[in-house]
């Protein structure tokens, strides 16, 4: 006899997110998610790194927290203080960074420590999809604000911070991405930034920076950081190890004045973040991440330029994009009549993966023809084959581009 099996669903309380997928595994030509390079890991110093430290340390994982307490092991959080000067113009100590599980789980601790259902945030209008669907499950109203290739338009931020103010709101935050943006790659400059810490001071609203792919430019160079520019303590800072070595660690970080990071230290109910990554990205970076980062980002330079190729050759001008200044992502939009949605689900019966853009923006009618392409992950040849078969998928849906490799196709 085979009893029935328990059924759960009149025990789970209302507002949970739609059940999971199953995983069944990455498409063959996948220009999704933000993964890294394969080639790029830096798997030989990871390895000597892990191995001195284990040896060295070792007896330290007996206790949560390390020698180190609850915001993270200090030789880690030491070597990002260093960095974050170097690199992004930030003073702090040690004690000003909470070492967090991705900076996924700073996102939700910062959501946790400010969100009530119903209040209002400023994001910018094509964003990342992780934050998006964050503040959709809070029930957390979301104003876009457009992007140019400044990054989020001062001009409209004002007149929305002015335009809220008349009806009595005040959002919790502004959430940016200013350095390398998701989905955009457009970088904020300096002047935008101190327009931007003027507006979050006249209207009292406080900064939420997102700095995960900051390290990534082609050119190493980088505006400094709101939190490096901010007089008042108005700003919490994120960033990632995700994009620099490797997504799979899972480790991230939080700098904030100990006002707010006391109270994101508090919801961090853990016991800490995994401890074998800390020590072996701590090892590791101390003496090899300001050579490694080059390396890295010339690699991925080399794969953009053969993406770039690739559409230009498959879709010709039916794919508009900018070429960026760094980053893993390319935001293309393709004529008005085809819907990227649709195109998702063809192309990936065909094995191509992207993302469509109206999951990556607040405004869904105008990322409907837009898409964006990662391609940190596929390799030359798959990024070419890739975006063959999203060529001849596209084409075969909504007959663009007209012309394949500039040979002239028949709508199927
Ligand atoms: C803008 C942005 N923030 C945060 C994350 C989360 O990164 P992780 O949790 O791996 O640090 C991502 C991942 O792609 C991202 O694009």
């Amino acid at each position: 006899m085979t009893s029935a099996p328990f059924d759960f669903a009149p025990l789970l309380p209302p507002g949970l997110p739609a059940a999971a997928a199953k995983w069944t595994g990455l498409a063959k030509y996948s220009f999704v998610g933000g993964n890294n390079d394969p080639d790029a890991v830096p798997v030989e110093g990871l390895t000597e790194a892990i191995n001195a430290v284990l040896k060295r340390e070792g007896r330290t994982l007996a206790t949560y927290g390390l020698a180190s307490g609850p915001q993270g092991y200090r030789p880690l959080r030491e070597f990002l203080t260093r960095k974050l000067k170097r690199d992004a113009g930030i003073d702090c100590v040690a004690d000003d960074i909470l070492i967090v599980s991705g900076s996924l789980q700073a996102l939700d601790l910062v959501n946790a420590s400010l969100l009530a259902r119903g209040d209002t945030v400023i994001v910018e209008q094509d964003t990342y999809q992780g934050a998006l669907n964050r503040l959709t499950r809070l029930g957390v109203k979301v104003v876009g604000i457009p992007l140019d290739r400044g990054g989020m338009r001062m001009d409209l931020l004002a007149k929305t911070l002015a335009d809220l103010k008349t009806k009595g709101i005040t959002p919790k935050y502004i959430y940016t991405i200013p350095t390398v943006q998701n989905p955009t790659a457009t970088i904020m400059p300096e002047a935008h930034r101190a327009e931007l810490l003027k507006l979050s001071q006249q209207y009292g609203v406080p900064i939420f920076e997102d700095d995960c792919y900051a390290d990534l430019t082609w050119d190493g160079k980088r505006p400094p950081a709101i939190y490096a520019m901010d007089k008042t303590g108005s700003v919490i800072h994120i960033g990632s190890f995700s994009k620099s070595i490797a997504p799979a660690l899972r480790v991230g970080f939080i700098v904030a004045p100990w006002a707010i990071l006391s109270r994101l230290l508090a919801l961090k109910t853990d016991a800490g973040s995994g401890a074998l990554e800390q020590m072996v990205l701590a090892e590791y970076c101390s003496p090899h991440f300001a050579n490694h980062v080059p390396k890295l980002t010339h690699g991925l330079r080399a794969k953009l330029d053969t993406l770039i190729e690739a559409l230009n050759e498959q879709f010709g001008t039916a794919a508009e994009f900018e070429d960026s200044s760094g980053g893993i992502f390319l935001w293309v939009k393709l004529p008005d009549n085809v819907d990227t949605l649709k195109l998702y689900q063809a192309a990936l019966a065909a094995g191509v993966a992207i993302n469509p853009g109206p999951e990556w923006s607040t405004d869904k009618a105008y990322a409907g023809s837009r898409l964006r392409l990662c391609f940190a992950s596929p390799s030359h040849e798959q990024i070419r084959e890739g975006v063959a078969v999203l060529a001849e998928v596209c084409r075969k849906e909504f007959g663009v581009p007209a012309r394949i490799a500039n040979v002239e196709k028949a709508r199927a």
